[in-house]
């Protein structure tokens, strides 16, 4: 093959339609079978996932995915947990009090379950051969693709009149690069970030195609599977998405009485006779959720018993029971945050493991391209 012919199709609607219904019913039927395989097997798979480091973790990322990463964790799968920092600066001007946000974000993982036993916690920023492999796969993808990709396009939106930044219209790219450094087949995700992960399979076997493999047997890189989980979202105290840009979360970390103070003056409506109905009461509805999230319980059961009580029986029953459920975990997080040196050295530890792991993988990948030298 001539050296300047492109083998790049565009990729755009596939990325596109892997949000679509037919492609969603498909990924959540093969996600089910990916739970039954991984409770006979679990030492199958490699999950990789990770958060931009903005903020302190609230109880939407708690319910939404940390839990799901707790279990699977102790399901005996090897987990990669990336600490996004370069990612913060897809669409913002600074990296803020970063070290703080890593940290603090590191705790809050510790705090809740995640075991740097069993979990390896890694930055972007510490680990240069995951880096280095976006260099490569920025040759396997097209701008138009890019452009096309449905979670570029609703973050840049999200910036509101911000230029485009080349971080943001190829960070699919380096997301790419997260999940193949390790190798990992298999990432739990939201539907919204199932573009990247198409991104990833598309650059995955492009590299295969153009480059080629240093074992015949099988490609450089795994073709990864996203897992979806069917936990109910959590919303935030008004009733819409729960995120800390609107005000309207409760952090992991909280304290009991900034809880309680953040509850009372939670959304609810004039109807005294509580319900579960998320459609038509969706602020209620998540209140009552998080109860029964926190308890274990029902929700239609816990709605029935609180029957006549209001907005402001149920808000003493949800604060009741976030405190509660919160308690051990926030406890674990002060004694945390207290102790700086042991968070830098859990880093520390994880960052060497993800640099070894990394290496391999550039070392295959410079075999690959014929450059070793
Ligand atoms: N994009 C994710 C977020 O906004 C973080 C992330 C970066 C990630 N790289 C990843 C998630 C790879 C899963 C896989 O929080």
């Amino acid at each position: 093959m001539p050296d300047q012919q492109s083998t790049l199709t565009d990729a755009g609607d596939d990325l596109a339609s892997s949000t679509s219904e037919a492609s969603l019913r498909r990924t959540e039927a093969r996600s089910a079978q990916i739970e039954a395989q991984i409770a006979k097997d679990p030492t199958g798979f490699r999950v990789m996932t990770g958060d931009r480091p903005t903020g302190n973790l609230h109880l939407g990322h708690y319910f939404g995915s940390l839990a799901n990463r707790v279990r699977l964790q102790n399901a005996g799968v090897e987990t990669f947990i990336l600490i996004a920092d370069y990612q913060v600066i897809t669409d913002r001007d600074g990296t803020g009090p970063i070290h703080e946000r890593v940290l603090g974000m590191l705790a809050d993982y510790l705090a809740v379950g995640l075991d740097p036993a069993n979990t390896t916690f890694y930055a972007h920023s510490a680990v240069p051969s995951l880096n280095q492999l976006m260099l490569p796969f920025l040759s396997l993808v097209t701008d138009a693709e890019l452009r096309r990709n449905p979670t570029v396009k609703a973050e840049l939106e999200a910036t509101g009149d911000r230029p485009m930044s080349g971080l943001l219209l190829t960070y699919p790219v380096h997301q790419a690069a997260d999940i193949l450094f390790c190798k990992a087949n298999l990432v739990p995700v939201g539907k919204d970030q199932l573009p990247h992960l198409e991104q990833t399979r598309v650059v995955a076997r492009r590299f295969d195609e153009r480059y080629g493999r240093v074992d015949p047997a099988r490609p450089i890189f795994p073709q990864a599977e996203a897992l979806l989980s069917n936990a109910p979202s959590v919303l935030g105290l008004d009733g819409t998405k729960m995120s800390k840009s609107k005000g309207n979360v409760i952090e992991i970390g909280m304290d009991a009485d900034v809880t309680a103070k953040l509850i009372k003056k939670a959304v609810t409506d004039s109807d005294r006779h509580i319900t579960y109905d998320p459609i038509n009461r969706p602020e209620v509805s998540n209140l009552v959720m998080l109860t029964a999230l926190c308890t274990g319980g029902d929700p239609v059961e816990i709605a029935a018993e609180l029957g006549d009580a209001g907005g402001g029986g149920l808000k003493n029953l949800v604060t009741e029971a976030v405190n509660e459920f919160f308690a051990p975990i926030r406890a674990r997080r002060a004694e945390l945050v207290a102790d700086p040196g042991h968070l830098i050295e859990v880093l520390r530890a994880g960052n060497a493991a993800a640099n070894e792991v990394g290496e391999a993988t550039l070392a295959e990948v410079r075999q690959a391209m014929n450059m070793v030298y």
